[in-house]
Order: structure tokens, then C-alpha cells, then sequence
């Protein structure tokens, strides 16, 4: 029996050493010490044995019992460690590998645009406003001196959500707004946004564009005031000393109303296909406040004066990029906007 233990014992260890799992190890422990083990097979016989062959074999099959412990939690330990390593080795980082790449947008052209005017205007010490895009027809048109029934309402067409509200067909609502706000206090703002007009779409039309608004209120305001300033609009828009000039025109919350154009970029005004030969391109509806619309707003009329100044985002855009088709801008496609 002092034979097969010492068998016993190296066929463990051989066993032992051969096991590459946790789930392996536990098995072997069972099968060489637990109940059904080989150790017990020679255990149980033990009871046939004289007292003194009882004694020496029980000692050696408690140094049998240890040394294969020992054994299996050595091994234990170097499954585990082996377990950590590999671990270790499949999550190692290397740091000094290049990152990966974010893919960073650009500024959308409209947007780019926006931030130039807003810059230059607060530059000039204007606030920046903004305001309802569903709109009510008393601020879109009536607080505008555009009652209802006016014929000009038909230049601006819009879609109505009921009989008094609307999307917003211009940003001049805007200044009702403001007006009204600043109870008749002097007001310098800008307000960029989205407007909406029943157009039928096509390259130079869109049922949804933006523009940005521009209203000075304040005494002594004066029609060379809106000249100055948008020349500077005309500079900081087209990088250039850029000339601008003024054509009578009709707007009915403003008196006198003007179309502005600048001096074509292009040809700096000899005449080219951009400016169809006439020198001069037009960019925007401005005009004084009519004071009418002063008056509704809770202002005198003798004592105020203002300008306002309307401008289209993707007019401006279109000229300045060279871009032929307003849809580009709302199509989302990179090709187009990455190359701003
Ligand atoms: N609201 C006008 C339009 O959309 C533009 C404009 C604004 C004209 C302010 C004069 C003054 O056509």
C-alpha cells in the first residue's frame, strides 16, 4: 500500500502539472482527495491492516494529502497568473500609437455669414435679438403698417397655421417686438433667422431662408446714419471698399424705403457677367421707420427716427461663394459644405 501512495503521488504531481484550467485543477483535487478518491480506495482498507501498519500508513497518507494540496494551489497560483498576464497583454495600450481621427465639420456658409454680421454689428454696439418663427399676423404684418387687406401683404405670401398666426415671413416682425419691449427707449439691434414664404423652389427661391434684421431707434437717427452702416455691412461681408448705393424703393414700414447694391466685387464695377454689365450688384431692402410703426410701438414720432435694414443670408452667400443654386444649401452634402 506504501507502493500505490507513492504511485498515487506522482501520478498526481504528472497530473497536476499538466492541468491548464481552474475548472481542470478542481477536477483532479476531487478525483485524488475528495470522497471517491483513490486516497479513500486505499482509506478504506486501512481497517484490515495491523495497528502498527495503520499508524505509518495513515501518516504517509496525510503527507500524501498535504503535498498534493500543496501542489494544486501552487498550481492554482500559476493558472491565475497566467490568467492575469494574458490579460494584461490583451488590453495593453500603446500609447505612443497615432489617435484616431475625428472627423470635425465646417461652419455651415449661412452660418459663417450670420457670425461675420453679428461680429461687425456688435463691434458697433448692437444687440443681438431673436424671435418667434411662428409668428402673429399683428407683429408679421399689422405692427409692420401693413393692416389687413393691405395689397402689399401679396408680396409676402406665407403659410398660415390659423387666421392669426403664421410662419414668419421676413425678420422685420422682429422689431415690433422690440419696440415694444424697449417702451420707447433707444434700440440697436440685429436679429438673424429663419423666414418662410410660399414660393415654389427653385434655384434662386426656397419656401424657407434666413435673413437678418437690423433696426437703429434713437433721436437724430439719419438716412446717412444707414448709409454708413451698411456700408460697413458691404465691407465686412465682401472684404473690400466696396461702394454701395441707394434706389428708391417700396417697403410699407419704411419712408423712405431703399434697394441697396454694392459696388460687383467681381469687376469692382467696370461691368462683368456677375453684375450683368451694370457695375452693381443688389444686396438688401432697407429703408428709415416709418412712423407709423414708430407710433404703434409707443414712440413719438417727432422725437425718434430710425433704420431698419433687411438682408438675405443666402443671397449674400451665393454671391460671395460664386454658388448658383440655393438648394445647395440645404441639401447636407459634405462635397459642398467642406469646401467652406
Ligand atoms: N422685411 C423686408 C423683406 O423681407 C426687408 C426689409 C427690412 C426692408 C427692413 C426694409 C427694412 O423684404
Amino acid at each position: 500500500m506504501k507502493d500505490q501512495l507513492e504511485k498515487l503521488t506522482e501520478d498526481a504531481f504528472c497530473e497536476i502539472e499538466h492541468v491548464e484550467t481552474i475548472h481542470d485543477l478542481n477536477e483532479k483535487k476531487a478525483s485524488f482527495l475528495g470522497k471517491k478518491s483513490k486516497l479513500q480506495e486505499i482509506m478504506s482498507k486501512m481497517k484490515d491492516l495491523t495497528a502498527e501498519a495503520r499508524k505509518e500508513l495513515g501518516l504517509l497518507a496525510n503527507q500524501f494529502k498535504i503535498k498534493v494540496e500543496e501542489k494544486i494551489e501552487t498550481k492554482r497560483k500559476e493558472i491565475e497568473d497566467k490568467a492575469v498576464l494574458k490579460k494584461l497583454e490583451e488590453e495593453k495600450i500603446d500609447v505612443t500609437l497615432p489617435g484616431k481621427k475625428i472627423k470635425t465639420g465646417t461652419l455651415h456658409p449661412l452660418m459663417s455669414i450670420i457670425e461675420e454680421l453679428e461680429d461687425a454689428f456688435i463691434g458697433m454696439g448692437y444687440q443681438i435679438k431673436e424671435g418667434p418663427e411662428v409668428e402673429e399676423d399683428l407683429y408679421n404684418f399689422e405692427m409692420l403698417n401693413l393692416p389687413k387687406g393691405h395689397p402689399a401683404r401679396e408680396m409676402q405670401d406665407s403659410f398660415y397655421i390659423n387666421e392669426t398666426t403664421l410662419l414668419r415671413t421676413h425678420t422685420s416682425p422682429v422689431q415690433a417686438h422690440t419696440l415694444l419691449e424697449a417702451k420707447g427707449k433707444p434700440v440697436k439691434i440685429i436679429c438673424p433667422g429663419k423666414v418662410y414664404r410660399r414660393d415654389a423652389d427653385d434655384a434662386t427661391h426656397s419656401h424657407q431662408f434666413m435673413q437678418c434684421e437690423g433696426l437703429v431707434v434713437g433721436e437724430n437717427v439719419t438716412m446717412a446714419d444707414l448709409k454708413g452702416t451698411l456700408t460697413h455691412l458691404a465691407h465686412t461681408i465682401f472684404k473690400d471698399e466696396l461702394e454701395i448705393r441707394f434706389r428708391p424703393s417700396f417697403f410699407p414700414f419704411t419712408e423712405p424705403s431703399v434697394e441697396v447694391d454694392v459696388q460687383c466685387f467681381k469687376c469692382k464695377g467696370k461691368g462683368c457677367s456677375l453684375c450683368k454689365g451694370s457695375g452693381w450688384i443688389e444686396i438688401l431692402g432697407a429703408g428709415m421707420v416709418h412712423p407709423n410703426v414708430l407710433e404703434m410701438a409707443g414712440y413719438d414720432r417727432n422725437k425718434y427716427q430710425g433704420f431698419a435694414f433687411g438682408v438675405g443670408i443666402e443671397r449674400i452667400a451665393m454671391l460671395k461663394y460664386g454658388i448658383d443654386d440655393i438648394r445647395q444649401f440645404y441639401i447636407n452634402d459634405e462635397r459642398f459644405l467642406k469646401q467652406f
